[in-house]
Order: C-alpha cells, then structure tokens, then sequence
C-alpha cells in the first residue's frame, strides 16, 4: 500500500450514554490520558498523511482536550446517525487513490503493528476481528467456508443462530477510498437502531463478489472498547499489566507487577527495584540500582543510580545527582535537588531547594528556596519562614553548618559556614560562620513556686 496514501478516520462523535458521565467518553482516562489520545498516538505512529477526527457529541469537550493538532482534519458530526454516517462526513476531504483505515476512539488498546497488517492487506476491504467465547454486544462476522467475510450483523439485528458466532467485529476495518465511498453511499436505516451501520459494507463487497478479508486479532484485550465505567477499568488493568510487562523484559524487578502503575513515560537502567503500589507519573528516570519503596508515586523525576525512596513518598519534579535516601513519608515538590549521599527522612517538605552532598534533613522540616551545603545538618522540626505574604525569599545555608531542632529561618537570610543554630531558635539576621548564634529566651527557675491548688 506504500503507493496509496492512508487517511485514518477516528470515530468519536458517539454519546457514550452508558458512561453516565458529563464528560465525553472518548476523553475518559486510560493511564491518566483521554482514550482518545491513545488513539490518536497509535494513528500518527502509521505516518498517515491525515488523520479525520469525527466529533459531535460534547465536541467542544473533545476539541479542548485535542492540543496537538498539526494532522487532525476535523468533522463534525452534528446529529449521531450511525457509525457509516460519521465515515460518510469524512471521505469528501479523502482523494480515490486512498487506502482508509477507520479507528473508534473507544477502542484504545490496538497495536500499530496489528493495524499494519490490517491496512497492508491486499483485499479492498478488510475487518480487523477476533474470537471471543462470550460475543456480546459485539457485531457478529459471518464467513464462508474459506474464512472471507459474507455479512458483518450487530446483535439487535441477528438471528439466533448468528448470536452464536463468537467471531466478532472489533469495528477497526482497511478500504480503499474509492470503493468504500460507492458502499457508503449505499448504506441503509432498515435496521433495528435505525442507523446507517458501517458495518454493512461487507454484505455489499460480498454481493459484488469480492468478499472482505478477516485479519484475526489473536489478542483479543486488544481490541476491548469501553462502553462504561467497568469496561474501562478492566482496560486499565490490561494496560497497566502490559507496561509492567515491558519493564519487566526491560529488568525491573517487581515486588508485584499487579500492583504498580505508570501514567507516563519511564526510562529505567539496570537492578532497579519497585515495591508494591507504586505510582509512576509523566517523564520519570530510575538509574541503575534504583530502589523505590511501597506506596510511593512519583512524577517528573530524575533518581540517580543509587537513588532508594523508602516507603510513602510523594516526589513531583526531582532530580537526585547521586546515591542518596529519601522517606519514608517524604514529600518533594518541583524544584528539589538533592546530591550524593544526602539523607531527607520523614515528614519533610522541600520545594525549589537544593541539598548538597551528605548533608541531612532527618525529621518534620519545610525547606522552602533554600540553598543547603554539604555536610549541613538540619535538625529536627526546623522550617524555613520563605513567605511574607506577598513575596517568597531565599534561605542559605553554608557548608558544615548545624541547625538545631525547632528553629525558624527568617527569610532572607543566611547561616553561615560551619555556623551553628542553637535549638528553638528564630534566626532573622545573618548567623556568621563558626559561631554559636542562638534567640531564645534564657531559662530561669522560679525557686518555691507553688502551684494553685483547688479549693
Ligand atoms: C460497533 C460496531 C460493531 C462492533 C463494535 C465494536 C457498527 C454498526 N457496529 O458497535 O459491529 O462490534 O463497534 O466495539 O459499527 N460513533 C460516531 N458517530 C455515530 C455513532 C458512533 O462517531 O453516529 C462512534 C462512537 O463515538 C464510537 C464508535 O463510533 O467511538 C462506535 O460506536 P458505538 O455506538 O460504540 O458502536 P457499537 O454499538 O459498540
Ligand atoms: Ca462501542
């Protein structure tokens, strides 16, 4: 088909009613992306020289949510009069020499590679199917002794006998442009939706004596759509059990692959270690060794070799540059960096702060715009004050430097190198390397206070 230019038709103008949902179904989220834009992916990854989206039902929903729109020629579908309507409405824009493949945007789990095959075949028209021991709700695929289609019948329309058939229409069909305009413009509403069904343009190939040709999808999860919200779930997990595949063949070492979930892309080295319900999200790079505990989601994240995440942590936009200890019970906002051997332990916030080598965070801290040395240690409880209500200041803290517990740091302002914070402290000036700086009160004892005692 090299010669012949292939124009792919998404079909996504359906109502979707049984989703119940005010959103459109085709914007329902597979590995936290509309369905849709799956689909649209798989599309583009045949190169075609366009892509026809049909929209109608909720299409402002559906056209917000399409942002890269570079090859998308949109048709809109006003009223939703069946699925060979919407093909109707596209192929005008589509020239004769075409070949046309058409997509459902319910259906988001196709392969690029089964639709090659599909779209490679030589017949002029040809139905992606497979085989399923319970058929329903699926069109059902008539076929002669030799395997070519004769008739393709949706279930309110068979027979009793064509319910039987368990070889069923994915929907997902090749044509050549020319022929498959004559068909559509033969197509009926003598059925029991009322509908023009693009499913009958079998019966008319088959009438002309060329009958379609099946490709058989031997994976039929493949070719699962999501008419509601369990059919969805259910290609979540078939999804999600796909990518833990990949990793795994990739060496990730899963604790339990059932239990782990990506929403994004993920680049991994070698020896990394995932445990249970971990969440991965957006562009996320685990270098070799890495080992990221239970209960942990991470987004946008770059972790060096040797990174370990101990369980419970929340990381969003964080880069670590070497070996380095994080949680458990962490939270990292965007901005934080964190160098070789440096330790954040539990309940600690930090967010646009850099921490250097083999310095530690070790408990309840908020690192807010800070610039942390190496060797710094942050002791428990200590919070950088970095708002004033109106504006967010840096907090520096040198080299070598000991912040004792329960301090706040003033922002601006620095801590010297090798300065050292006494416990409880307010620190709004500049506490100068090597000294002691300390701001509390002094502690007195009351001698022979007696407490009130109760009449
Ligand atoms: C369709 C097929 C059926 C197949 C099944 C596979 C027909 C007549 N039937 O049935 O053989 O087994 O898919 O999932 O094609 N759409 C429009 N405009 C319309 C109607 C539908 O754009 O007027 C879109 C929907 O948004 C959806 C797709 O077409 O993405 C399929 O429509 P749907 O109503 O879900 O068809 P099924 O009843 O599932
Ligand atoms: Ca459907």
């Amino acid at each position: 088909m090299a010669d012949h230019p292939l124009h792919v038709i998404v079909l996504a103008a359906g109502e979707g009613k049984r989703m119940k949902s005010a959103r459109a179904k085709v914007l329902m989220p597979l590995a936290g992306r509309p369905m849709l834009a799956h689909v649209l992916d798989t599309a583009r990854a045949l190169q075609p020289a366009r892509i026809h989206l049909v929209y109608g039902h909720l299409g402002e929903q559906v056209q917000a949510a399409v942002t890269d729109l570079g090859d998308i020629a949109w048709t809109l579908q006003a009223q939703q009069r069946g699925t060979g309507h919407a093909v109707s409405l596209a192929l005008p824009s589509i020239p004769d020499d075409a070949r046309v493949l058409v997509l459902y945007g319910d259906v988001p789990l196709v392969r690029e590679q089964t639709l090659r095959r599909l779209v490679e075949r030589e017949e002029s028209l040809a139905a992606l199917v497979t085989q399923l021991d319970t058929p329903y709700g699926y069109g059902r695929v008539v076929r002669d002794g030799i395997g070519r289609i004769r008739a393709i019948v949706e279930e309110k329309d068979a027979t009793p006998e064509q319910r039987a058939i368990t070889c069923v229409n994915s929907g997902i069909l090749a044509a050549d442009a020319r022929r498959l305009r004559v068909w559509i413009a033969n197509l009926r509403t003598d059925n029991a939706q009322g509908e023009l069904y693009l499913t009958d343009v079998f019966a008319q190939a088959d009438d002309e004596g060329e009958p379609a040709s099946a490709e058989m999808c031997v994976n039929p999860q493949e070719v699962f759509g999501a008419n509601d919200p369990w059919q969805l779930a259910g290609l979540e997990r078939m999804h999600q059990r796909s990518r833990a595949t990949q990793l795994a063949a990739a060496g990730v070492r899963f604790v339990d692959p059932m239990r782990f979930d990506v929403r994004g892309d993920v680049r991994v080295g070698r020896d990394v270690e995932i445990d249970i319900d971990v969440i991965l999200e957006g562009l996320v790079e685990l270098g070799d060794d890495v080992r990221i505990g239970p209960y942990s989601r991470i987004r946008n994240s770059t972790l060096a070799a040797g990174t370990v995440v101990h369980s419970h942590c929340n990381l969003d936009g964080v880069v670590t540059h070497g070996p380095c200890h994080i949680g458990p019970f962490a939270r990292l906002r965007p901005g934080t960096e964190i160098a070789a051997d440096a330790h954040i332990g539990n309940f600690v916030e930090t967010k646009q702060t850099r921490i250097g080598a083999r310095s530690k965070v070790g408990h309840l801290s908020y690192l807010g715009d800070a610039q942390v040395g190496e060797d710094v240690n942050v002791g428990a409880g200590t919070i950088t004050c970095n708002y004033d209500g109106a504006q967010k200041h840096a907090t520096v803290i040198d080299d070598g430097a000991f912040v004792g517990s329960n301090s706040s740091l003033v922002a601006p302002v620095r801590v010297g190198k090798d300065a050292t914070i006494g416990a409880g402290s307010v620190i709004t000036r500049e506490a100068p390397d090597g000294e002691l700086t300390v701001s509390r009160a002094k502690q007195t004892t009351v001698e022979g206070w007696k407490r009130p005692s109760k009449p």
